[in-house]
């Protein structure tokens, strides 16, 4: 897929800019905090109506305006889209597909597919499950309708349900209703991530393994917060009637999807504890990798994929060997940098290359 063109209005330090993009490699260059990593986060936002790194949709908004505006055309082989966001201050963010608003913000998602790696991602493997948990749900949703629904059904009902394990007197009928509507959404969000981390074990492996020479063998595994014999739905209803005294003490819901994580193995030793810096970074970069090609088969084509300051975190073979692989599936991909130099031993035809300068962007 291809984003040709992305349009901002009052985003962010933006007041207006128009930029066309190119199939291959597109660069964003410029000094620190002129810009760029806030013109990834437009991407980003098309993509999943959220920004990598703030909860806060008004940051979004130039400071001083009342909204944002964030417009891009996607094209795909089924067909050509514009995307249009607009974000106010205050009040609920408007989205638009083809000048048709969405009344469900989630049907948006989907036709702009993306994989973000930034320095950040490092909290991938030194971060707690909460991050590995948010990773799966980013990629599972944006490929996803299904999926989309039943993680938010699962969060509403997760709600009502720790509500009521806090109140005095338990309603048991109620706690029923709500037992049986956590099983059947959450095994919906369990089986879904387990498939994926099947599948993303697969690709992480040979991934990590061309980084390395050839030297590290990865494994993904999926870590249910409850004991998964055969059948999930059984399994989850068994061990929530377990674990009902223990949650009645504390108040909230103790099993479930929201307290899944996985595990990165190499060699059989834990990453997150053994690994060394260089290995944890290689590992994000195998995963981001996985990803791409997850989306890929999920999707049908490539997502597009924004790499946001990364050179400083990969050596030179590494990088590399990034570049061999985008280049030859032709993913369409975003790259920003404070160094120039980062560009010089990167020829080839298919290039575009922005300076960005105080929220302005010109064409080198
Ligand atoms: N809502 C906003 N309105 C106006 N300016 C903003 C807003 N939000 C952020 N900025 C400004 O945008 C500037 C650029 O941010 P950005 O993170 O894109 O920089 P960058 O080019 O990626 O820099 P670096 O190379 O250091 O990562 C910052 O100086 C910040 O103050
Ligand atoms: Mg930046």
């Amino acid at each position: 897929m291809l984003l040709s063109e992305l349009y901002l209005e009052k985003y962010r330090n933006y007041q207006v800019a128009q930029l066309e993009f190119e199939n291959g490699l597109n660069f964003l260059v410029g000094n620190n905090a002129q810009g760029k990593t806030n013109l990834l986060e437009a991407i980003f936002y098309l993509c999943h109506l959220s920004s990598p790194r703030t909860g806060e949709d008004s940051d979004l908004v130039l400071f001083g305006c009342d909204e944002a505006c964030i417009r891009g055309t996607v094209k795909r082989q089924i067909g050509e889209y514009e995307l249009k966001v607009r974000i106010p201050v205050k009040g609920r963010k408007k989205a638009e597909v083809d000048g048709f608003l969405q009344t469900k913000m989630s049907d948006f998602q989907g036709y702009l597919n993306c994989v973000y790696f930034s320095p950040d991602d490092l909290k991938l493997v030194k971060g707690g499950p909460s991050e590995r948990r948010r990773f799966m749900d980013l990629e599972l949703s944006q490929v996803n309708p299904y999926y989309r629904h039943a993680l938010s059904q699962y969060n509403k009902v997760l709600q009502q349900r720790n509500n009521l394990l806090k109140e005095m007197r338990i309603d048991l009928d109620l706690l029923d209703v709500f037992n049986e509507q956590l099983v059947e959404t959450g095994t919906v969000v369990i089986e879904r991530r387990r498939n994926m981390l099947l599948r993303l074990n697969l690709l992480a492996k040979l991934l990590q393994r061309k980084l390395t020479e050839l030297k590290e063998n990865l494994s993904l595994e999926y870590l249910p917060s409850f004991e998964i014999e055969n059948d999930v739905k059984e399994d989850f209803r068994k061990a929530l009637e377990k674990s009902y005294e223990d949650e009645r003490q504390r108040g909230y819901t103790l099993i479930g999807p929201h307290r899944d994580d996985f595990s990165m193995l190499i060699d059989d030793l834990d990453v997150r504890v053994f690994g060394s810096q260089g290995q944890q970074r290689t590992v994000v970069l195998a995963l981001k990798l996985a990803e791409l090609e997850f989306l890929r088969g999920e999707a049908g084509e490539y997502p597009v994929l924004l790499l946001d300051d990364v050179f400083s975190e990969i050596d030179d073979i590494r990088r590399r060997k990034l570049f061999d692989i985008v280049r030859q599936n032709n993913v369409q991909t975003f790259i920003s940098t404070a160094n120039p130099r980062d560009l010089e031993d990167i020829v080839g035809d298919q290039r575009k290359v922005f300076e960005i300068c105080e929220g302005k962007v010109g064409v080198r």
